[in-house]
């Protein structure tokens, strides 16, 4: 039986993106089934929605989803665009976004002075609550009695299983060191209860190496030593913004992959780039497709695809190393179908 995976291109680059991710799976002579849904922006327009009504039945019989980006502004609002990304990893129960990020061979980092594989961390982000719960409203609106609120919400089974995925994470890799980003400090019912069951569930693994920090000194310490994280645990909003910080410091957010993950596999589980729609470049054939055919390996991976996994992360290490085909983001002028290629080419 093929596997069913759906693609959900979306907007801007995401298209783009996709379509060398795709090319890249096809190298590695595995069967697959795609089925296409161009859901995106264009559609708010005539529905209000950038989705269709029923677009989580429609998904759910998928084995992954393969998503590129969404949201065009001049299309929709940003909040409406997005509601389908934020309400597939709530349904689905993706509570685990998995998020590498590593300076490869051939990359260079903004900081200085460093080498290939210095910079090695996977952040293990909630995704199902914290701040992005849609708990909250605006009252008086226009007025100057205007009060908008939005709730956080960290429950014990949302926290535990996440700090729990981490800990087992951090347990199967060669550091075995675990660093859970609160702000205890300043947030004395969410982190403070976030702090709490860290170190309860850390009492089940005396073999890692668990500590917390603060997020603004978590944000400091990724430029100023970003070799010390191993595994990273942290909220919604903190992964959130930590993922963008861990991407440009190992080259740049055309390479950092993510996966949105639901680990008893009840529901499919979703892989898309950490990336969003790119306007600045949408379009012009530019982009670089690496985040997207990493998050293509990580989806191989989780359906267990292991070899095709493995070749599809050696032909990205063999083609970033070369250096020759580079789209402008790394001071090349290939395209981003000139970098599907070659990397599909160096699938053996
Ligand atoms: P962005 O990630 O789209 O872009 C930030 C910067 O990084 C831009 O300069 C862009 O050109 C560059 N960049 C991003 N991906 C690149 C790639 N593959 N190759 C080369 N350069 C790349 O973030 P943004 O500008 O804040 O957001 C743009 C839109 O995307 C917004 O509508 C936002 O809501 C949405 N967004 C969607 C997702 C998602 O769908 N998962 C994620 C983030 C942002
Ligand atoms: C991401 C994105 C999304 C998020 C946006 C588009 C809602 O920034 O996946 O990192 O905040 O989760
Ligand atoms: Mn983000």
């Amino acid at each position: 039986m093929p596997y069913k995976i759906a693609l959900y291109p979306g907007d801007g680059i995401g298209p783009e993106v996709v379509a060398e991710a795709v090319k890249v799976i096809d190298a590695c002579n595995i069967d697959v089934h795609y089925t296409t849904f161009n859901w995106n922006t264009t559609l708010y327009n005539k529905t209000g929605k950038c989705a269709p009504e029923n677009y989580l039945e429609l998904l759910s019989s998928f084995d992954a989803i393969l998503l590129g980006a969404l949201g065009n502004t001049h299309n929709a609002p940003d909040h409406i665009a997005v509601e389908p990304l934020l309400t597939i990893r709530k349904a689905f129960d993706q509570y685990v976004n998995i998020r590498p990020a590593m300076l490869f061979p051939g990359v260079e980092s903004p900081l200085k002075n460093k080498k290939p594989y210095d910079i090695d961390m996977i952040v293990i982000r909630e995704n199902t609550e914290g701040e992005y719960t849609a708990l909250g409203g605006r009252h008086y609106i226009g007025t100057p009695d205007e009060v908008a609120m939005q709730i956080n919400y960290f429950s014990r089974k949302g926290t535990e299983r996440i700090i729990r995925y981490a800990f087992e994470t951090a347990r199967n890799r060669k550091r075995k060191t675990l660093t859970s980003i609160t702000k205890s400090n300043a947030l004395k019912y969410s982190m403070v209860f976030w702090d709490t069951v860290f170190y309860e569930v850390a009492k089940d693994y005396p073999d890692v190496i668990a500590s917390s920090m603060l997020v603004d000194a978590a944000a400091m310490n990724m430029v100023r030593c970003p070799e010390q994280f191993d595994v990273v645990v942290a909220s919604n909003l903190f992964g959130d913004i930590l993922t963008d910080l861990a991407a440009i410091v190992v080259g740049g957010m055309g390479f950092a992959a993510s996966g949105n993950i639901n680990p008893t596999r009840k529901y499919p589980s979703m892989f898309e780039p950490v990336h969003g729609s790119a306007p600045d470049i949408a379009g012009k054939g530019v982009a670089n497709p690496v985040a997207a055919i990493l998050s293509g390996a990580l989806m191989l991976e989780f359906l267990g695809e292991h070899d095709a996994a493995q070749k599809i992360k050696s032909a990205v290490v063999n083609h970033l190393n070369d250096g020759t085909v580079k789209t402008p983001d790394r001071g090349g002028n290939a395209t981003t179908a000139d970098v599907g290629t070659d990397i599909a080419q160096r699938i053996q």
